[in-house]
């Protein structure tokens, strides 16, 4: 079962211990967000940046005077005065620079998705709990407002009983070149889909194809299964004209839909569904479907950036000592789907258990 608080209540000792050094590794696209929002978080100095470019490096520099760039992560590792790093350079080399910064005594957050197999992010797992380290995943949209808006009206029950997760992450590019749609598009909604629910997918099946060169799949359809008959639906794509981010819920008694690209009202609730007043074999079925048509609202939602949130939790969890709401276990759990789904995607679809 999931925590049903995102952001439980440290221990004290989080007020008062000392504040954690940060070191951000890799600042391309996304690093500089990291690097951002470490800046403006409590209990933390944003102490170092390093990136194997010059460029990248002096850029940060010019933007961040007070902190040190560099472009061996060796010298990162060997700093005492650094407690935690993040790690933001491409897929296959999370778990090598995770496991490194883990041996040296580093706190971790690795970026999303975790690892690139189930073999490595098993090792991160055990090797932060032997060396009594947190390790984090950036799951990102875990920490928006939306999203544990969404987990509230689950976890109380106002949607019902589950029927389907239904998901749509599809745009022009950014196009990886180390991973394919799936391990990049699918690993966000298949950790929004591990916060949310409280059952496991127990099957998955995965159909892809590859236009551009590379070899890459750039259009893909997921369908996991559950124990009875929830079932879940994603659709990425790299080569869409449009932007397009929605999630459907539904439930026996709301429906939810999630669209990330509207500005304020990301979450509408709908009273409405569908209720069968016979039995499977009445000749007259039609006259026995009922219809439920009632209000839609929009709750409040949190507007902090998900970042934000999210890096304050990082180091919260380091001060008093917490698991994170996305833990290696969650990294983990997203990385047995996708290399499940991987392996489906190579036999054309067929469906691969889940185990583990
Ligand atoms: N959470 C999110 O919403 C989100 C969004 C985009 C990307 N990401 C993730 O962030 C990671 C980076 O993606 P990106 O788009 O920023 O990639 P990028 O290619 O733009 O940047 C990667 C940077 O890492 C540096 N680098 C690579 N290997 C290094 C090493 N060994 N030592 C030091 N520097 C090294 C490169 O020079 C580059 O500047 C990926 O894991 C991606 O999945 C997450």
């Amino acid at each position: 079962m999931h925590s049903t608080t995102l952001l439980s209540p440290q221990p004290p000792t989080a007020a008062t211990a000392p504040p954690v050094g940060v070191a951000v590794l890799g600042c391309g696209y996304w690093g500089p967000n990291l690097v951002r929002n470490f800046f403006d978080t409590p209990g933390c100095r944003m102490l170092a940046i390093c990136d194997q470019s010059e460029a990248r490096r002096q850029a940060m520099q010019a933007r961040h005077p007070s902190v040190r760039a560099v472009a061996d992560f060796g010298d990162v590792l060997r700093d005492a005065s650094i407690d935690a790093v993040a790690i933001a350079t491409p897929v296959q080399t999370h778990a090598p620079l995770a496991k490194r910064a883990l041996l040296a005594g580093k706190h971790v957050l690795v970026e999303k998705p975790l690892t690139t197999s189930v073999e490595d992010a098993e090792e991160l797992v055990e090797l932060a709990q032997r060396q009594r380290r947190v390790l984090m995943v950036d799951h990102t949209f875990v920490y928006t407002g939306a999203v544990r808006r969404m987990k509230d009206l689950i976890d109380t029950g106002e949607i019902g009983e589950l029927y389907y997760y239904d998901s749509v992450r599809v745009n022009l590019g950014l196009v990886q070149h180390d991973v394919n749609v799936v391990w990049d598009l699918a690993a966000h909604d298949l950790a929004i889909m591990d916060y949310l629910l409280p059952v496991r997918p127990t099957q998955v099946s995965a159909i892809g194809v590859t236009h551009l060169p590379g070899g890459m799949a750039d259009v893909a359809y997921l369908t996991l299964r559950f124990e009875g008959d929830l079932i879940a639906h994603f659709h990425v794509n790299w080569l869409s004209p449009v932007k397009v981010r929605q999630v459907l819920v539904g439930g026996d008694r709301r429906m939810i839909l999630y669209d990330d690209l509207e500005p304020t009202e990301k979450v509408k609730v709908y009273d409405r569904g569908v209720r069968w007043n016979g039995h499977a074999d009445d000749a007259r079925r039609e006259a026995l479907v009922a219809y439920r048509l009632g209000d839609m609202h929009a709750p409040m939602l949190d507007q902090t950036e998900a970042l934000r949130t999210e890096c304050g939790h990082f180091i919260e969890s380091i001060r008093g000592g917490g698991t994170p709401v996305t833990d290696g276990q969650a990294g983990l759990r997203t990385v047995r789907i996708l290399a499940a789904a991987e392996r489906s995607l190579q036999k054309g679809g067929a469906m691969e258990r889940l185990d583990g």
